[in-house]
């Protein structure tokens, strides 16, 4: 599939945000996945369908084999579903080819996983930078912003630690620097605090809301109260259905919100596009985008 274009300068941004950042930062439209195992299908989701708006902190709680997993896995882009569709801004992303739906997901969205997947091999560091590699970020920029997330983790003496010099605790706070590490609109955790005892599980709890205070839109399957308690809503998901959703708080305001720093405006409608996205899901104009 051929759809690159490239560069050519960037125009400036009208001043009014609400204009140009769209509120629903993610719609899930009628999302199914079905697993064919033998002659039986499991439907892990059925026909899910909501709207998440930019800044809100939205957990989606749910028994073991409800869906919750499979849904981060969609709206991350790491798993297509068998039928229909999440728009991210303006974005269909079953529309982007896997090159540039790479690049989208290394710019847009971070991941937080129950198990860290940290890379053992790799210092608490170079795991937070590894993120700023695929995306090609220069080294100087690398090493400033690996140093000022240490310190938000409060892991500032750790950085040259291995995985496995670190505690359950200390992973998951450099799994979370490494989540933030491109500085992505979305980030998705799967169960953050599973294997987390209460007083660590806070801690991540705080962070998270820390980064939801920086404009960052939170998505969290968990079953926690520590987390739940800091939501805007809470889905109920079961057996692939949304059964409830509560609200807890207003989402934020749109005006509030910052203008990511790595999108680029649309050439011709100025509205924000994430890095990646090669042409406009709102006036359907082919991209310039940067090299
Ligand atoms: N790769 C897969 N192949 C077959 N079935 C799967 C696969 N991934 C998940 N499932 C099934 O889909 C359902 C939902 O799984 P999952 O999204 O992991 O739920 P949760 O994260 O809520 O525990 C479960 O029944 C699970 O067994
Ligand atoms: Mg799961």
């Amino acid at each position: 599939m051929e759809e690159d274009t490239k560069i050519t300068e960037i125009t400036e941004a009208p001043s009014d945000s609400t204009y140009i950042l769209k509120p629903e930062i993610i719609q899930c439209n009628n999302l199914s996945k079905e697993y064919e195992i033998g002659d039986f299908i499991v439907k892990a989701l059925d026909s899910v369908t909501f709207d998440i708006y930019r800044g809100e902190i939205v957990v989606f709680q749910g028994a073991s084999g409800a869906g919750k997993s499979t849904l981060l896995s969609i709206i991350g882009g790491l798993d297509t579903p068998t039928d229909g569709s999440v728009m991210i801004e303006w974005v269909r992303i079953s529309d982007l080819s896997e090159e540039s739906m790479s690049i989208f997901r290394v710019g847009t969205i971070g991941f937080i996983f129950q198990n860290y997947n940290l890379i053992s091999s790799l210092t608490a560091e170079e795991n937070i930078s590894f993120p700023m590699q695929l995306a090609q970020v220069e080294i100087p920029i690398q090493e400033g912003r690996v140093k000022k997330l240490l310190e938000k983790i409060g892991l500032q003496e750790r950085g040259e630690h291995l995985p496995f010099q670190l505690s359950a605790g200390e992973q998951q706070r450099v799994g979370i620097a490494r989540a933030f590490a491109n500085n992505p609109s979305i980030i998705l955790a799967d169960e953050p605090t599973a294997n987390l005892d209460k007083k660590t599980s806070q801690q991540i709890a705080d962070l998270l809301v820390e980064m939801n205070k920086e404009g960052k839109t939170i998505i969290v399957a968990s079953h926690d109260d520590l987390i739940i308690n800091q939501a805007h809503r809470v889905f109920t998901i079961e057996d692939g259905k949304i059964t409830s959703e509560k609200k807890l708080k207003d989402p934020p305001k749109i005006e509030d919100s910052p203008i990511p720093e790595n999108y680029l405006p649309c050439q011709n409608c100025e509205r924000y596009l994430p890095p990646g996205t090669k042409s406009c899901g709102f006036c359907g104009v082919i991209q310039l985008v940067k090299e």
